[in-house]
């Protein structure tokens, strides 16, 4: 496999395969298990875990590679494989979540700023040593009438750009993730605020980005879908696809080889229909492709409900949504 940032991005985002978002925090899991009754332990989420990673169907051909928490990028099955090894041996590329979450923002109400770049080049050369290839940093945007402010986008830009130029420097491609959010509070704003929000934030990124020094070959951008709030969804599959390619073609450089999209609250068929629509759009200058955790996760999670009879059951949902969203990546998924 090539060591090139450019030729690991482009493995990431091509041929129809795309990324999956297992990267949840300790108390991010807790919630998802919470909704099946699970305690979160070490075990129980390597076994869950486990139970994806060896969905050996989805993993060779839907999935490009996994993004994994600390935890994960180091643990091993059940049968003492290191989770790496198996991601591996699947095909698939190992990465890893490096920032340490979004903290309230000093000064300013309703924000937050995202933490980790203190010994965050010291952190990626042990992940690369262990056997991790690109990396993500999640900035979180918040939208109402009010909100995002100027400067909570420049600070979160500017951490994304910063983030972005180490992990280039330890040969780790670098997954940057501006959302802005579809699933805050109070949820109400629609697609058109949605829009004007998204395009002024890759605005700022893409200059935060260029001053950094950080290569656009060897990135992959993360971002929301252009859509209507939680609390105010009424858009047609085909605006939410129209209006996300025009924001994103009047912002990211076609130098970026790929973009792979967050799910963010959306239901597992909205994701996929979403994607498929933006996917059919003639003439994109970039692979698109997902990165999705709860969009491939939800049904797998339910059908497992935390019981090892059930894990081929959750597999078999885990492959369905995989090859459903495959599909959307080549602009070819039907209802
Ligand atoms: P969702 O697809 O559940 O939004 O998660 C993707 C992700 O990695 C958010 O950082």
């Amino acid at each position: 496999m090539s060591e090139r940032l450019e030729d690991i991005a482009v493995q990431m985002v091509a041929g129809g395969r795309g990324l999956l978002a297992a990267d949840e925090s300790t108390s991010t899991i807790k919630k998802r298990f919470d909704t099946i009754n699970l305690e979160s332990t070490e075990t129980s989420r390597r076994d869950y875990r486990e139970m994806l990673f060896r969905s050996d169907e989805a993993m060779k051909k839907y999935i490009s590679g996994v993004i994994l928490y600390e935890e994960t990028l180091f643990q091993k099955a059940a049968d003492g494989t290191p989770f790496v090894d198996i991601i591996r041996a699947a095909g698939s590329i190992p990465g890893i979540k490096v920032d340490t979450g979004a903290k309230p923002m000093a000064k300013y109400p309703g924000e937050t700023i995202t933490e980790g770049l203190d010994g965050l080049g010291e952190r990626l050369a042990r992940y690369y040593e262990a056997g991790a290839r690109f990396a993500k940093w999640r900035g979180v945007i918040a939208i109402s009438s009010s909100l995002p402010t100027r400067g909570s986008v420049r600070a979160n830009a500017q951490a994304l750009a910063r983030y972005a130029a180490l992990c280039q420097e330890a040969k780790i491609v670098p997954i940057v993730e501006p959302e802005c959010l579809m699933d805050g509070k109070p949820g109400d704003h629609n697609i058109d605020r949605c829009a004007e929000v998204t395009e002024s934030t890759l605005r700022i990124v893409f200059e935060e980005l260029a001053d950094a020094r950080v290569s656009l070959e060897g990135m992959i951008l993360k971002p929301n879908m252009v859509i209507d709030g939680k609390n105010a969804r009424k858009a047609s599959v085909a605006e939410v696809a129209e209006r996300t390619v025009q924001v994103l073609k009047r912002t990211v450089p076609s130098a970026v080889p790929g973009i792979a999209f967050l799910s963010g609250g959306q239901s597992t068929e909205e994701a996929s229909a979403h994607l498929s629509a933006i996917n059919a759009t003639a003439d994109l200058p970039w692979f698109v492709t997902f990165s999705y955790g709860r969009a491939l996760q939800d049904s797998a999670l339910k059908a497992w409900n935390g019981k090892p009879e059930n894990v081929a059951a959750g597999q078999r949902e885990f492959t369905h949504r995989a090859e459903m969203n495959s599909l959307a990546a080549k602009g070819s998924w039907k209802k």
